[in-house]
Order: structure tokens, then sequence, then C-alpha cells
């Protein structure tokens, strides 16, 4: 499929740089606990993480939506759940991209429900066009409209995740 970069990798790493200093000035004193969600954050999760100048620790949550590959269908399941304990933490929940809000929502509403001391959400990618529930945004990368990006862990059916860049594809 054709693709066409969207977001190089220059502009990435730079937002990232921002989004780190913003959580380690926020955060200054405390050690969050920073929860990726599986797979596509992985890069920026290792990015990120690498970039805080506070000391944190590391866990990861992967949900799976049944429905079509291009959009989630609403009926979401938890298929690996963090293993650190996250009660009386700080957490930052982080994720590639919002889309729906669907599946962010559901994983912040069932970490919310075991007593976490705080719960921000941190997102690379905020593409608004097909939003139904409403998503708060602590620390947002790029707002995009629309399209269907691939690249930098984002992938269409498990291809293209390797791509430096942050590409949409056409057709
Ligand atoms: P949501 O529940 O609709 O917000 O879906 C979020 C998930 O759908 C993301 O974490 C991605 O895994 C996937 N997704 C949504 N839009 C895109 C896209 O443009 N490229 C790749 N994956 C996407
Ligand atoms: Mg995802």
């Amino acid at each position: 499929m054709e693709k066409k970069v969207l977001i190089s990798r220059h502009e990435i790493q730079s937002k990232v740089k921002d989004l780190a200093r913003q959580i380690s000035s926020d955060y200054a004193g405390k050690e969050p606990v920073l929860i990726g969600i599986l797979n596509g954050v992985v890069f920026f999760f290792a990015d990120l993480v690498m970039s805080l100048s506070i000391p944190s620790k590391i866990d990861f949550i992967r949900a799976s939506s049944y429905g079509s590959n291009k959009a989630s269908s609403g009926m979401i399941k938890l298929v690996k759940d963090v293993e650190i304990p996250v009660k009386g933490q700080d957490l930052i929940v982080v994720d590639d991209i919002v889309d729906t809000g669907l599946t962010l929502n559901y994983l912040v509403k069932n970490l919310k429900s075991r007593e976490p001391a705080s719960v921000k959400i941190c997102v690379l990618i905020d593409k608004t066009e097909r939003r139904e529930q409403e998503v708060a945004i602590d620390y947002r990368g790029f707002k995009v409209q629309e399209g269907f990006l691939v690249g930098y862990g984002l992938d269409y059916a498990e291809q293209y995740r390797y791509l430096p860049d942050i590409c949409v594809l056409k057709g």
C-alpha cells in the first residue's frame, strides 16, 4: 500500500522530549508508574521513559477489541494486565493513538477502580474525527484530524510498525 510521511522521526523525537520535560517537571519528587498500552506504544514508550529526568517504574497492559482492522468495535477485553500493584501509585497511562476513545477509557476506568493515588493520560497522537467518548488527555503529542497512520509502532494488520516515521496510508 502507498504511504506518505506525515510526522518525521525528527519531529517525533523533539515532541517526545517536550512531553518528557513536562512530565518530569509535573512529577518532580515522585516516582510515577508509566503503563504502556501494548503493542503500538512500544517505541514511543521507550523513547519517552528514557527521556524523563525523574525515576519511574514501567509496566504494560493490553486490550483487544473485536471486529475490523481499522476501527474499534466497542467490545473490549483485557488480554494482558499490569503486574505492578497499582494501589496508591501515581499512574501515567501511555498510548500511541486515540481514535474513538473506547479502548483508553475502558483501560483507565479499569485501573482507577484499583485505587491508584492518581491517573494521568499521555498519548502521542490524538486523532479526533471518529471520537465517540471524550478522553481527558493530560499530555498530547500531536493532534491529527483523520487518516489511518502507520509507523513508529502503529500498524495496519501488524504491518509497518518498524517504520521510523509516522506515515499515512493511502488507498
Ligand atoms: P480507539 O479505541 O478507537 O481509540 O482505538 C485505539 C486503538 O486503535 C489504538 O491504540 C490503535 O491500536 C488503533 N488505531 C486507531 N487508529 C489507528 C491508526 O490510525 N493507525 C493504527 N492504529 C490505530
Ligand atoms: Mg494501541
